[in-house]
């Protein structure tokens, strides 16, 4: 467990409470009364200063402070922690006004001007020197005061560009991986289409494709700006540490982004942060929650922060539905049972102007007699309840593929046999049957180690690296269940075929190789009779397999295929491989996954509770968590204990009542 993340726990006597906070915005006379409806509401920690650099320096070197020095006075003096952010995120119209090299360069090639935020090229020297300077001052100036307890960098670090500075750093980054153009001209494979370099200067970022583009060119752009990010990062988490190490660094990531590989992020950072906004209106949007959330304590191996949510609706869909009464709460504790230290928000006061003016708050438009208001306040008060909950680790049996190269080299390229592949939604679908049964899930990526799982689920990674390939293989070896979907093992790091047959890097796991990959036609959909003599419907995918060493689990009926294997088996030293290759329906994907599960010996959380109704736990504490809003469930426990939010025993069974949450300790 990171130290300075301990520390901070102790600190706050449990979870962070709070959310981002933007005093900049309103009279210092409300400032007065943020602070005592903080205190109503239980908060303990406010992210402040995010969008601050225009308030904090109004003109170049002019630096305004004063009013950030009474907030942290007037904060500290109510018990209040603060996470204070650089504001690099936002840089002020004096800076790119007069210097437009630090606005990024989109694909297009046009500018993305002052106005909005994220309006900074990560690659611009100028920019990251003007955002260390700015993260310098604040550091002099507060890492003393004793409201600090985090430091905040920047905020969703995001923006790509594809000018004249990311063309140069794109080259460093480029000679530094190849080392040589001719290592360069391999890996690109610019044999193709007489795409050869001969001279470094001429190699630039893949520009908006007008027809189609070098699919290892933009692949590597895409891991060549995701460094470039955390090099922002880095650079302005060095600039605070220098002044304080006890202190965690933190910076907020989003859900799957798609353009920073987080899993090489983490490392950097105190711990991983997340914002999250699941949306009220999808049902079953607090499933794709729970894998972020998983990937989120996955990245590290520890407890996270949830940085931000939203009190109630969010402002930038085409309709932002509110959530219902008690919806917060519950998600709240989801996130905790999946290893948040904390509940914080975007925002604490909804803002009367700007862009996000309808976006919910914990103290709303109509002030503190409103539902939002009232519901957040109960919630920062119940969660001392379960303040011995901060801290607890969570261990899972099974592991789920999910890397960023593996996405990439699925999704920003194009050329495939089919070209709408959802990398996401696929990971997502071999997820939520084990949600749905139970099971606690661990993400991994190319370089985790497996050993501590009973089964790994690889979803459709079309790309693996060798590293993987053999760690995989060995897993299996040694015992481990393996179940690999269709269309993976197929390229290389460089996004090329690897030969001499598919799937390259999994044909000895599978014990099967596959001479054609055949995607069903607009609205085909093919029969699969298993062993037993069960059927399902499968569409959207085949493949023709042929197997070597495996023994055919399901085969088509109907189709193109009929006769060929849509699944198998194979043994692996004495682990087992199962593959699917082809799209099965849900309730096929399900019991597939789940015999493996079953097989492989991995235990759920639970047994025999209804799949809305989701069960987590952190080392002795279960969290019971009912996401219907009309079914009330009774669960049984495995074991005796105390529900630590109503101080009842518990025998052995937990009566959940619509949206009702439970966090049983159990003895
Ligand atoms: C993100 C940002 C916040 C705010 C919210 C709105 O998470 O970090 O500043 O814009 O989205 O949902």
């Amino acid at each position: 467990m990171n130290a300075r993340m301990a520390a901070f726990r102790e600190r706050l006597g449990g979870f962070a409470f709070g959310g981002d906070y933007n005093p900049e915005q309103w009279d210092p006379a409300v400032w007065k009364e943020d602070v005592e409806l903080m205190r109503r509401a239980g908060v303990n920690l406010v992210t402040v200063g995010v969008f601050a650099w225009a308030s904090l320096e109004p003109s170049p070197g002019e630096f305004t402070f004063g009013w950030l020095d009474d907030v942290l006075d007037l904060l500290h003096a109510a018990g209040i922690s603060v996470d204070l952010a650089t504001p690099t995120t936002a840089p002020p119209v004096w800076l790119s006004h007069g210097h437009p090299d630090v606005l990024p360069v989109m694909e297009d090639g046009e500018t993305f001007g002052f106005g909005n935020r994220l309006h900074f090229d990560p690659t611009s020297p100028r920019y990251r020197s003007h955002a260390v300077r700015i993260a310098d001052r604040l550091a002099s100036r507060y890492s003393q005061h004793p409201a600090l307890a985090m430091w905040h960098i920047s905020n969703e670090y995001g923006p790509t560009s594809y000018g004249p500075h990311a063309a140069a750093a794109f080259r460093v980054w480029l000679r530094r991986r190849y080392a040589d153009l001719d290592a360069l001209n391999d890996a690109w494979y610019t044999r193709f289409w007489g795409q050869r370099y001969t001279d470094w200067e001429q190699v630039a970022p893949p520009e908006v494709p007008r027809s189609w583009s070098n699919p290892a060119r933009r692949l590597d752009f895409k891991r060549f700006i995701s460094d470039a990010l955390l090099e922002c990062f880095i650079a302005e988490r060095d600039a605070v540490r220098r002044y304080r190490d006890d202190i965690p660094i933190l910076t907020n990531f989003m859900r799957f982004y798609r353009h920073a590989d987080y899993w090489r992020w983490a490392p950097h950072e105190d711990a991983a942060a997340l914002d999250i906004y699941p949306d009220p209106g999808r049902p079953g949007s607090h499933v794709s929650a729970a894998l972020n959330f998983d990937l989120m304590r996955s990245l590290r191996g520890e407890p996270w922060v949830l940085m931000e949510q939203a009190a109630s609706a969010v402002s930038q869909w085409k309709v932002n539905n509110v959530k219902r009464p008690g919806r917060m709460r519950l998600g709240s504790y989801q996130a905790i049972a999946h290893g948040a230290d904390s509940v914080l928000f975007f925002q604490w006061r909804a803002g009367r102007g700007g862009h996000e003016r309808f976006h919910s708050a914990m103290l709303p438009h109509s002030g503190p007699a409103a539902r939002t208001f009232l519901e957040v306040a109960a919630l920062g008060n119940e969660l001392p309840l379960i303040a011995a909950v901060a801290g607890a680790p969570s261990s899972a049996d099974v592991a789920v593929l999910f890397d960023w190269d593996a996405w990439w080299g699925l999704e920003v390229t194009h050329g495939l046999p089919r070209n709408d592949f959802d990398y996401t939604a696929i990971v997502e679908s071999a997820y939520r049957p084990l949600f749905e049964a139970h099971y606690a899930v661990d993400l991994v990526s190319f370089g985790s180690d497996l050993s501590r799982y009973r089964i790994l689920v690889v979803p459709n990674a079309y790309l693996v690296d060798d590293g993987f390939v053999a760690a995989v293989e060995e897993f299996a070896a040694a015992g481990g269940t393996v179940v690999v979907s269709f269309f993976s093992g197929v390229v290389d790091v460089n996004n090329q075929v690897r030969q001499p047959a598919y799937p390259g890097a999994f044909r000895r796991l599978i014990g099967a190789y596959i001479d054609e990959y055949w995607p069903a036609r607009e609205g085909e959909t093919f029969e699969v009779e298993f062993a037993d003599g069960t059927t399902a419907i499968a569409d959207w995918w085949q493949e023709s397999l042929h197997p070597e060493t495996a023994t055919v689990l399901g085969t088509y009926t109907t189709g193109d295929l009929a006769g060929r294997p849509a699944l198998i088996r194979n043994d692996h030293g004495s682990g087992c491989v199962v593959y699917i290759g082809t799209r099965l329906e849900p309730a096929a994907l399900r019991d597939t996954l789940l015999s493996a599960v079953r097989a492989a010996g991995a235990a759920p959380v639970v047994e025999g509770a209804p799949p809305y109704v989701e069960a987590a736990r952190r080392d002795r504490y279960l969290f019971l968590l009912n996401h219907s809003d009309a079914r009330a469930a009774t669960v049984t426990v495995p074991g005796p204990g105390r529900d630590l939010l109503t101080g009842a025993a518990v025998t052995d069974a937990v009566d959940l009542p619509p949206l009702g949450v439970a966090v049983v300790e159990l003895s």
